[in-house]
């Protein structure tokens, strides 16, 4: 089974979104085969989510507040989120740690909810071109695992943790991705570290400037389940043929 996430992030203009939805789902894609699940903004979300009802699409969102209900202007908690169809959400992606803020504690927090409203986390971590240069990225992504997951109570619950080098990931569609072999390997130490925390066998996704010409050379590695997709994944004809080659495996 290989997963195929795609990040929508703030791309697409509202109308975009609908458009790129309902071609999307006029596509059958092989289900014994993949995950295909869609990240939209909160605006689309509810809408997006029904046009993907029974199709071979799942829906995510793309961050979520921790606190169930209550005085909390411009959240949007894990419960309305899982009222509105979301089978996952990204927990702690980059661009919410290094642009909004977002320390490890409130990653912990909204790993918490997911679990608690039973959507699956994708836990998003990766380490800086600082901490790669400053020889710290076993370092950076111990410490991101243990501050998430310590406490947790995972006893049969589905968790993804989506490895995703934050100096790979693409700003407007341009980024340098990280070697296939140089990510299978930190996928082999991050499988081994998660033995800790949880008796479930984890996927684990790749994310950083994937597009469907380099696709393949990370989901035939061995330690990589997935793929964690921005950019590449907000254009029909990309995407689809990034989907494709996945599934001709
Ligand atoms: P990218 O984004 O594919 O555009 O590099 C990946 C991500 O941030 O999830």
């Amino acid at each position: 089974m290989t997963y195929i996430f795609a990040n929508w992030k703030m791309y697409l203009s509202y109308q975009e979104v609908r458009e790129l939805s309902i071609a999307l789902s006029q596509e059958d894609f092989d289900e014994k085969k993949l995950k295909i699940t869609v990240f939209p903004n909160t605006i689309n979300f509810s809408d997006v989510a029904r046009v993907f009802a029974g199709r071979s699409f799942a829906v995510g969102a793309q961050n979520v507040g921790w606190t169930p209900q209550g005085a909390y202007t411009g959240a949007v908690s894990a419960l309305l989120f899982q009222q509105a169809g979301a089978k996952y959400a990204l927990v702690g992606h980059s661009e919410r740690r290094y642009i909004f803020n977002e320390d490890n504690e409130a990653v912990h927090k909204k790993m918490e909810a997911c679990l608690v409203e039973g959507i699956i986390p994708v836990l998003c971590i990766g380490e800086t071109a600082e901490d790669l240069k400053e020889q710290k990225r076993e370092y950076r992504i111990k410490k991101q695992l243990s501050k998430a997951l310590e406490g947790l109570n995972l006893k049969g619950k589905e968790i993804i943790v989506a490895y995703e080098p934050v100096w790979a990931i693409s700003a407007g569609g341009k980024g340098t991705p990280c070697t296939p072999a140089d990510a299978d390997n930190v996928h082999g130490w991050i499988k081994n570290e998660l033995k800790q925390y949880t008796k479930q066998n984890v996927p684990i996704l790749y994310g950083g400037s994937v597009d469907s010409k380099n696709v393949l050379s990370y989901v035939e590695q061995g330690m990589i389940d997935g793929v964690l997709v921005g950019s590449a994944s907000t254009k029909l004809d990309e995407f689809v043929k990034l989907v494709r080659r996945v599934e001709s495996l």
